[in-house]
């Protein structure tokens, strides 16, 4: 960039996303070249709250949209569960993860690396946008383009299930302290009010409940320091 001056919206983007670049594609690629190491989200069993909401018939059906999906758990639950999905990941090793459950489960997944703010989505085209994870380390500057990314992503009535963190799993850094110290930290956390409110704007808010931590028996994974939102785009 040197010299040059910003003149457009995507050059500005472009220099802050440069100088918070600690959770990069790169950074992801370097995550998942360990399989075994542990990391709660590094198992094959679907959120907990993702299971409720199917059994109950919350998340209607058609075309579902994952983004940041890692090794593909929740996309194969969704597959498995009726939904053509697309899952995108930006860590190419994610996605390898992934191609390799997708083929093992014959589950009906495309998968896409790239970000997430690369993505050519045909409006109104997915009845399910769904996240675990990613939100929360999308910055601050880019979470205007995520909100519009997934209001353009579902038709009118349809779903956006969201799991992230709470304040006391996260870096405890404000909008304002991660250009401050130039760092997510680690991940931003939000309270439920912050989150209720924000999402509040775009959808109406079905759910927003702490995460339930199962036991090993039940199948499904869940951490006690994260939020679920399900959410409905507004009809007209
Ligand atoms: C905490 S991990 C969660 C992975 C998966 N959803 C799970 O729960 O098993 C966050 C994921 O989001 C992905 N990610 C973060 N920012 C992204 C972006 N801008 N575009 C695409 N993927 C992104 C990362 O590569 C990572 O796989």
């Amino acid at each position: 960039m040197g010299t040059t001056l910003i003149g457009t919206e995507p050059e500005l983007l472009a220099l802050l996303d440069d100088l918070l670049a600690d959770r990069g594609s790169a950074w992801w690629g370097d995550f998942y070249k360990d399989r075994a190491k542990p990391c709660p989200f590094f198992v094959e069993w679907p959120d907990e709250n993702l299971m409720a909401w199917a059994g109950q018939g919350r998340l209607g059906a058609g075309r579902a949209l994952e983004l940041g999906c890692g090794n593909g758990r929740n996309a194969i639950f969704l597959a498995r569960h009726g939904f053509q999905v697309d899952a995108i990941d930006f860590s190419q090793k994610a996605i390898d993860w992934a191609a390799e459950r997708v083929r093992t489960t014959g589950a009906d997944v495309r998968l896409q690396c790239r970000s997430i703010f690369d993505l050519a989505i045909e409006p109104g085209s997915f009845d399910l946008v769904y996240d675990t994870g990613c939100f929360h380390h999308i910055a601050p500057h880019r979470r205007p383009a995520y909100v519009s990314l997934v209001l353009q992503a579902l038709r009118p009535g349809g779903r956006f299930g969201l799991v992230c963190f709470q304040t006391k799993a996260s870096s405890g850094f404000t909008d304002r302290e991660v250009y401050e110290q130039r760092s997510l930290g680690g991940g931003l956390g939000f309270s439920d009010e912050q989150l209720g409110d924000f999402w509040g704007r775009y959808l109406n808010v079905l759910e927003l409940r702490p995460m339930r931590k199962p036991s090993a028996e039940e199948g499904a994974f869940g951490e006690d320091f994260l939020w679920a939102l399900l959410a409905q785009r507004r009809v007209g």
